[in-house]
């Protein structure tokens, strides 16, 4: 029987810089929400059927002319609102509050701030009297609306958080989805499940069943395509349309030859067996001739796009009809493009070019509502291997941009190696906060010495970082003892290596690639 998400959470978008992270918050607490703009019709936002709402916060002040309003109706919809920063705002201007510039007032609180939480309240339960909040606001509240309280403050602040009991609304001053709340997830979780007495039932067992229906009813017996580059969203996103509609799925996997050790097997086993068309396309030879001779890092990216789109012609003509093109867009994606995704088809970096060289309807996107973390949770239910779920991001041109100067399959497979064994020593060492690792071949050979012989080989460069979200990264610490190993691995095991060199340069100056 069908399952229907009966505790959604409606998180209206103000714009604030924290918002993203409030949805990740809810879900964690596996309530299902959604991140909409806050000016959603009423119609649209009743259709949604929220079972509790939250105002992000906003750069505005809620006593400007045209700053953005939600419609006034959400308030009377009879379900518990929290509102955050410019929400609370919001809220106790909505009902005759006061709101004012805190520079007006000369208590400007900025920071990491400690405040006096009222622990009989439901928001506040099981939390201390006082912790630090994360306050980030350039207007406060002076006047409470009839109906509500305080029920927290700050040295400043003395509507750090307030609520009317009657209508079941609170806000909070503060943003409790940052980390620096000390108690924000608690926060965040006694609104939903203690004010908003909502349960945690957004499972992925519970999203498969639905997403599967949904596919089925919208593909019909059409044919989909899938352009599979093994990394996690494409990869999830084959399993999720495989298990809807098996057959009529094809997924193209094009190994240009620059894949990792083993990753094209690897990708190859993770899905025969699944009942969908798998066509592996091995097009190394293809590649390395096309890439021969070529130096200038933009002109390989350019080459392996061109081949990329060559090889989908070609298939395209041998796979007949295309009703659907799927795509492992994710929610982030959605998100930061202002929900517009879906008309603007993502130039993923080994898919780029595909629409405009196959016919299809429409795109398919079943991931477009799920954050990273689910999509690796997804991919567990679905039996996916789990380093294929693990697996860090790879860029779309492989080993090509990770093999400096001319590639030619010697410098490959030295490559391959080294990395093969920097990864699996890393992983072994279970270092926290480590986003991305591996190696690359520089273009230098330099002597050393081994045995009683010199030696004239090349350098390998080791690049571990840490990043939120890959704009700019540091270098990761990695222990000593781990990059000796490493480096005395490396020099004993792979042919062709003598010296091991540990990139230590963040992101600006350098890149997280090297080409
Ligand atoms: P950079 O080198 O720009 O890398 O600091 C940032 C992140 O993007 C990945 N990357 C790519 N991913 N196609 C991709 O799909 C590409 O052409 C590409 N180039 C870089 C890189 O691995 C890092 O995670």
């Amino acid at each position: 029987m069908e399952k229907t998400i009966k505790n959604k959470v409606l998180i209206l978008n103000f714009g604030g810089q924290y918002n993203m992270l409030i949805a990740r918050r809810v879900r964690e607490n596996n309530v299902y929400c959604e991140l909409l703009p806050f000016d959603t019709t009423i119609d649209k936002i009743k259709k949604f059927d929220p079972s509790a709402i939250i105002f992000t916060g906003g750069p505005n002040s809620v006593y400007e002319e045209n700053s953005p309003k939600p419609d006034d109706e959400v308030f009377s919809l009879g379900v518990p609102i929290l509102g955050i920063c410019y929400g609370c705002q919001l809220i106790a201007q909505h009902f005759g509050g006061k709101v004012e510039s805190v520079s007006a007032t000369f208590n400007r609180e900025y920071g990491k701030t400690q405040a006096f939480f009222d622990a009989e309240n439901e928001l506040f339960y099981g939390l201390p009297e006082k912790s630090v909040t994360w306050m980030s606001h350039g207007d406060e509240i002076t006047a409470l609306p009839d109906g509500f309280t305080a029920i927290a403050h700050s040295k400043h602040c003395p509507y750090a958080a307030i609520y009317d009991k009657e209508r079941n609304i609170y806000g909070v001053q503060f943003h409790p989805e940052v980390t620096h709340t000390v108690f924000g997830k608690e926060i965040l979780k006694n609104f939903l499940f203690n004010v908003a007495r909502l349960s945690p039932d957004w499972t992925m067992g519970g999203f498969v069943e639905k997403a599967v229906k949904e596919i089925r009813e919208k593909v019909g017996d059409g044919k989909v395509l899938l352009a599979l580059s093994g990394g996690v969203d494409s990869s999830v996103a084959a399993a999720l349309i495989g298990e809807a509609i098996g057959k009529n799925l094809t997924c193209v996997f094009v190994d240009h030859g620059l894949m990792r050790q083993n990753e094209g097997d690897e990708i190859e086993k993770a899905f025969s067996g699944r009942g969908i068309n798998f066509i592996r396309i091995n097009a190394e030879d293809r590649f390395l001739s096309a890439l021969k001779g070529v130096t200038e890092p933009e002109k390989k990216r350019k080459i392996i796009g061109e081949q990329f789109i060559r090889v989908f012609e070609e298939v395209g003509k041998t796979i007949g009809r295309v009703d659907f093109l799927a795509q492992g867009t994710i929610y982030p994606d959605v998100i930061e493009s202002g929900n517009k995704v879906a008309e603007t088809i993502k130039s993923h970096h080994n898919v780029g070019g595909l629409p405009s060289v196959i016919g299809f309807k429409e795109i398919i996107e079943p991931l477009r509502l799920l954050f990273k973390d689910e999509v690796r949770a997804l991919g567990r239910e679905l039996k996916l291997p789990e380093y294929m779920v693990n697996r860090q991001p790879f860029p779309g041109p492989g080993l090509a941009i990770r093999v400096i100067g001319e590639i030619t399959k010697e410098k490959l497979e030295i490559l391959r190696k080294a990395d093969a064994i920097f990864r699996e020593e890393i992983e072994k060492a279970k270092l926290k906060g480590v986003s991305q690792y591996f190696a690359a071949l520089t273009n230098m050979r330099s002597v050393g010495v081994m045995g009683d012989g010199r030696t004239y080989e090349y350098a390998v460069a080791l690049r571990s970082v840490s990043t939120e979200d890959f704009m700019t990264c540091v270098r990761t610490k990695i222990p000593y003892r781990v990059l000796d190993k490493v480096s005395s691995r490396i020099v004993n095991e792979v042919k062709g290596v003598n010296r091991v060199l540990y990139d230590v340069t963040g992101k600006p100056p350098a890149t997280v690639e090297y080409e």
